[in-house]
């Protein structure tokens, strides 16, 4: 195969939430155009092995890991971010910084422990994982981050306002990182979806979801692999001048 067949090939990713859902279409991706992937899965256990068993049996020449992590936790995205630089030989070119949760609930009624779970998994992460693996990206000559923000970030969702204000906060973090490490040849974006196939979006009730496709120009909700690929090209090479970008990836939700 040639290069423009394999793009990531060699490329070493580490991606958190790996388990299902848009991680997982990342990890299927990168792992089909060349890449070794060390992910992280919280809950996800059984996804996670029968992943891995896919992977390794559609590309035994690629490594495929699974590493357990709560990357809400210091404590725990540490231990996490050092396995997957282990299993990677101790140096990583692409980080995505997927994993997510959301607790849709109107801001009047929503509990201390609902705002802390959202802002700690979604921003906390951002720091928790990222920090460890920083320095040890800028060693390859050149990296990446990608972090997974949100359509909801830019424009705000009713019901969002604790996860709105992590996703936001994820786009400012993606902008000051991208100036600090750019002379070090580590570029830093975001990709905002809006609605996506996932068990995020099954969660709305089929009214509702038929509603919000009214409101899509294109008429449906996106899929992981529409993310996916947007991820995996912003990790290859064809990305290389693009960098503190905040790319939306929504059907033309807003226009
Ligand atoms: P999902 O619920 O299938 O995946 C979320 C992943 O994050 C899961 O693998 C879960 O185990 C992991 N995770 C959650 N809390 C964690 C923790 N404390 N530690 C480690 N891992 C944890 O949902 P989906 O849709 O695949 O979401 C992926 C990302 O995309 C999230 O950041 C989400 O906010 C974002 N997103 C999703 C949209 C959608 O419509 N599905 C729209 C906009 C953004």
């Amino acid at each position: 195969m040639t290069t423009d067949e394999l793009p990531l090939r060699g490329r070493r990713f580490v991606v958190t939430g790996g388990a299902r859902g848009i991680g997982a279409a990342v990890v299927r991706l990168a792992l089909a155009q060349g890449a070794d992937v060390a992910f992280g899965y919280h809950r996800s256990a059984d996804q996670a092995d029968a992943l891995c068993d896919e992977l390794h049996a559609a590309y035994p020449d690629r490594r495929c890991t699974a590493l357990h992590g709560r990357v809400s936790d210091s404590t725990g995205a540490e231990k996490f971010a050092a396995a997957a630089l282990d299993c990677l030989s101790g140096g990583l070119d692409v980080l995505v910084n997927n994993a997510g949760v959301n607790q849709d609930v109107v801001f009047a009624r929503m509990r201390r422990e609902q705002w802390d779970e959202v802002v700690d998994t979604n921003l906390g992460s951002m720091f928790n994982v990222t920090r460890p693996l920083v320095m040890p990206l800028t060693k390859g000559g050149k990296g990446t981050i990608i972090n997974i923000a949100s359509a909801s970030g830019l424009h705000g969702a009713p019901g969002q306002t604790a996860y709105s204000a992590s996703k936001s906060g994820i786009i400012g973090f993606t902008k000051a990182l991208a100036k600090e490490v750019a002379g070090r040849a580590v570029t830093v974006n975001a990709v905002a979806p809006g609605f996506i196939h996932t068990d995020m979006t099954d969660m709305i009730p089929p009214p509702q979801a038929c509603h919000l496709k009214t409101l899509i120009p294109t008429g449906e909700f996106g899929s992981a692999d529409d993310v996916a690929a947007l991820v995996c090209f912003l990790a290859s090479d064809r990305a290389r001048y693009i960098t503190g970008q905040v790319i939306e990836i929504s059907g033309g939700l807003v226009i």
